[in-house]
């Protein structure tokens, strides 16, 4: 997969991509990311990529030709980009979105500044997207959220695939387990009996009991769900 990303703040994403599993997944080729300042493409010498919005109002708007020459400049060949915009008012991100997206071949995602991106631009986007209910300064972070969610998903990112298997949301929305590691006890903590008993099946229905119970506790709507979808096992609903 290759991402492109716009940004008037390029420096934000240097550590993002260059520690842990997503510096990995670059190292290793797994996606190939790169990151734009949307200034290199501004059109005067004082490489301005903001202006006052039209109309009045506090806060400077991302002025469209920078971003349009960006697009075109990274689309001059290749695949045609999915393009996402990051937005306080889009749909708000979830797995299945970062699962669709980890699919794709190739995106594109334009950081938006929180006072706002020109209207126009929204004709290169294919999908606005929020990472919640609160307003951040600029659309970095949420980009970076986005790019996490989906490069982990990506063949051969995570050493066990196993361990997507086992992720919260990626089991019908239950959320995960309770995990625990040595010590078995810890300041008078003790780690739950079965889970030392190396009992396989006792085990496998302790945390699935778990993971029913906190999704009840949390979630109760995602429960609602499968109960009228009829996607819980009989035991289940027990
Ligand atoms: N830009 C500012 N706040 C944001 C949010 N919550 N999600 C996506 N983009 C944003």
């Amino acid at each position: 997969m290759r991402i492109d990303v716009l940004t008037v703040l390029p420096g934000l994403f240097d550590c993002f991509l260059s520690e842990g599993i997503i510096g990995k997944a670059v190292q290793s080729g797994k996606v190939e990311v790169n990151v734009v300042n949307i200034r290199d493409f501004a059109l005067d010498k004082h490489k301005v990529v903001d202006d006052v919005p039209y109309g009045g109002g506090p806060g400077m708007v991302l002025k469209p030709e920078p971003i349009f020459r960006a697009y075109e400049e990274l689309t001059k060949e290749g695949e045609k980009p999915y393009v996402i915009l990051t937005e306080p008012w889009g749909e708000t991100f979830n797995q299945d979105m970062a699962l669709e997206f980890s699919k794709k071949e190739r995106l594109l995602i334009i950081c938006g500044r929180y006072e706002g991106v020109d209207e126009r631009v929204k004709a290169l986007v294919d999908r606005e997207v929020s990472i919640g209910d609160y307003v951040l300064t600029g659309g970095e972070l949420p980009a970076m959220v986005i790019m996490d969610a989906v490069i982990r998903l990506l063949p051969g990112v995570l050493g066990n695939e196993e361990s997507l298997k086992a992720d919260s949301f990626m089991d019908r929305g239950l959320l995960g387990y309770p995990n625990y590691t040595r010590p078995a006890e810890f300041r008078g903590m003790k780690v739950p009996e079965v889970l030392l008993s190396g009992h396989h099946k006792k085990i496998e229905l302790w945390r699935k009991e778990q993971s029913l119970r906190k999704t009840l506790k949390r979630k109760p709507e995602v429960i609602e769900r499968l109960k009228k979808e009829g996607m819980l096992t009989k035991e289940e609903l027990r």
